[in-house]
């Protein structure tokens, strides 16, 4: 079964996915860690965007793994890039790397793979329109700026960066539109997703909302 989390930035995708999972007992796959990981690999290795030669060989060579008991661990060929991928520097090369057709088709097939047969909640841009347009179930977080650039702000914080939340919300509104006006996959809500508007309710309230939906159904 599919669970499918959209949203932008900040709209709390990441920690509803990882408890919703946890108390359904579902395998959560992060799908922004993984664009963020090719991002990384991209930085790492000087890699020419417009080159789809340097492109292929890294998608081909690059290998990831969710880890099931730690929830959100992503390793990305054995090694945990968890926190290396939230740093500045992958977050704004991030929507670049995604806008490119060639990475998106990879790591979409790629997510289908690893869902395969599975109970999983995944969470990204475009898991309810084009990675699993079939999922059972469909949500689209939304949040307002601020709550998003000050849930961002905490976040930097806890890996010793100071970002102001002026900074942080231009960051955020940049990267809204460049992933919602990108030609490939853009963000945008499934017709048939329920919306959840996050701000002010608590981790528990936003887990909770989609947990009662699901077992209601299944039940
Ligand atoms: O969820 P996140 O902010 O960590 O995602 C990082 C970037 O990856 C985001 O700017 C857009 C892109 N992304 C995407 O294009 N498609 C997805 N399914 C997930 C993320």
């Amino acid at each position: 079964m599919v669970i499918a989390i959209d949203g932008p930035a900040g709209s709390g995708k990441s920690t509803t996915a990882k408890h919703a999972a946890e108390k359904l007992g579902f395998i959560h796959i992060n799908t922004g860690a993984m664009y963020r990981g090719i991002a990384l690999k991209c930085i790492q290795g000087e890699i020419d965007l417009n080159s789809s030669s340097e492109i292929d060989k890294i998608l081909n060579q690059t290998k990831f793994e969710f880890g099931r008991e730690a929830g959100s661990v992503l390793f990305m060929d054995g090694v945990d890039i968890s926190s290396e991928i939230t740093s500045s520097l992958v977050t704004e090369s991030v929507s670049r790397v995604s806008a490119v057709p060639q990475i998106r088709e990879k790591l979409v097939q790629y997510q289908r793979e690893m869902a395969e047969g599975l109970d999983v909640v995944l969470e990204g841009r475009d898991i309810g329109t084009v990675v699993f347009p079939d999922a059972e179930f469909k949500f689209f977080l939304i949040a307002d700026i601020e709550e998003r650039a000050r849930r961002r702000k905490k976040e930097m914080e806890t890996m010793g960066e100071i970002v102001s939340l002026r900074e942080l919300t231009a960051e955020l509104e940049e990267r809204d539109r460049k992933d919602s006006t990108r030609e490939h996959s853009p963000l945008k809500k499934a017709e048939d997703a329920v919306e959840i508007d996050t701000t002010g309710l608590s981790i528990d309230e936003q887990v909770n909302r989609i947990v009662k939906i699901v077992n209601k159904s299944i039940k």
